[in-house]
């Protein structure tokens, strides 16, 4: 269901526009890509991203991650072999150890990799040229990049969450490729629930399938995608079960904030970084939280959302905890 150029690549039509500008221009001067570093919250198409422009300039792509690469050793094994003008694509970039990223500061800037040879006083430093490539960087956590590799990306691109219609296109891709039959107003429901991330919309598409084969003749109709999507406790608007315990920690435990994230994750069991990767984007898209220097704080909206009432003087008393 990856889409694979960048025609059938749906939303994200500034990037896409950049994206295209910066492509062109390149192969018209028959260079490498200037280097692309992809952010954005989980699920929004990155790495389907680096796979469409290899495809688009017709290039070799190279796929590793930050975690991947342990040692200076294997980033220079990798660079050596790469050839003019391919592409390496480093997921999670902002994981790469320092002892790494130091030996892509010079690769990336002026195609050189630095190694030194011998050790103690006789040491010499010995200057390789590499062919020239594009790394196309990809990560959730824009601000845990070191400034130093931030600024070597020739462009910088941020994936935003889908707008309401983005998803719905993609569901009726995503439908005809796998060949269900669907209504409308079917993808409709699925799109309102799908958090603007197009993994997560695919992924319910799949799930309404099971439940429309086995229980409705096969065919996805509003009501068949609300039955099953609240069977799967995903509600209308698209938070699941660990959403929810977030926003009644905050509102019942805390009064609605402000409190640390690293609290909020002790309180209900989640890594905090799970809860800053993938819960709270979405909850601060919909407005529902906001980030204050004291730590999150739950807004109105979300009260109304629980059907809790609003009131700072007189705050809800719990029932849950
Ligand atoms: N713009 C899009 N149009 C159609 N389908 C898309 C689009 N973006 C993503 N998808 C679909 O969503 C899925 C997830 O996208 P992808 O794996 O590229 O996300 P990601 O940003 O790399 O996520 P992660 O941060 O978890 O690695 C893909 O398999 C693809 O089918
Ligand atoms: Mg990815």
């Amino acid at each position: 269901m990856r889409p694979r150029r960048l025609d059938d690549f749906v939303g994200q039509t500034k990037l896409k526009e950049n994206l295209n500008i910066g492509m062109t221009a390149a192969k018209s001067r028959s260079e490498a890509l200037d280097h692309v570093l992809l952010y954005g919250p989980p699920g929004l198409g990155k790495t389907t991203l680096a796979y469409i422009i290899a495809a688009e300039m017709g290039v070799n792509l190279r796929v590793t991650s930050g975690p991947a690469i342990e040692r200076p050793g294997d980033l220079a094994a990798i660079l050596t072999n790469l050839r003019s003008q391919d592409i390496l694509f480093i997921d999670e970039v902002h994981r790469l150890n320092r002892t790494v990223e130091e030996i892509l500061y010079p690769a990336m800037e002026d195609f050189a990799l630095d190694i030194i040879i011998g050790k103690g006083p006789g040491a010499r430093s010995l200057r390789l040229t590499l062919p020239d490539f594009t790394l196309i960087g990809a990560t959730t956590r824009f601000a845990l990049l070191s400034p130093p590799l931030r600024n070597r990306f020739g462009a910088v691109y941020r994936l935003d969450f889908y707008d309401q219609a983005s998803i719905e296109t993609i569901l009726s891709r995503s439908a005809s490729i796998l060949k269900v039959k669907a209504k409308a107003e079917g993808l409709k429901e699925i799109a309102c629930r799908a958090r603007g991330t197009p993994r997560i919309a695919n992924r319910l598409l799949k799930r309404v399938r099971d439940y429309a084969q086995v229980l409705a003749e096969g065919s996805i109709t509003q009501s068949v995608s609300v039955e099953a999507l609240n069977k799967l406790e995903v509600d209308p608007v698209g938070l699941d079960e660990i959403d929810r315990k977030v926003l009644e920690t905050v509102i019942l435990k805390f009064n609605g904030g402000p409190v640390g994230l690293e609290t909020i994750a002790a309180s209900i069991s989640e890594e905090p970084d799970t809860i800053m990767d993938i819960y709270e984007p979405y909850l601060l898209q919909l407005g529902f939280l906001e980030r204050t220097p004291r730590g999150r704080l739950a807004t109105e909206l979300a009260y109304q959302h629980l059907g809790l009432p609003y009131n700072k003087e007189k705050p809800p008393q719990s029932t849950l905890w």
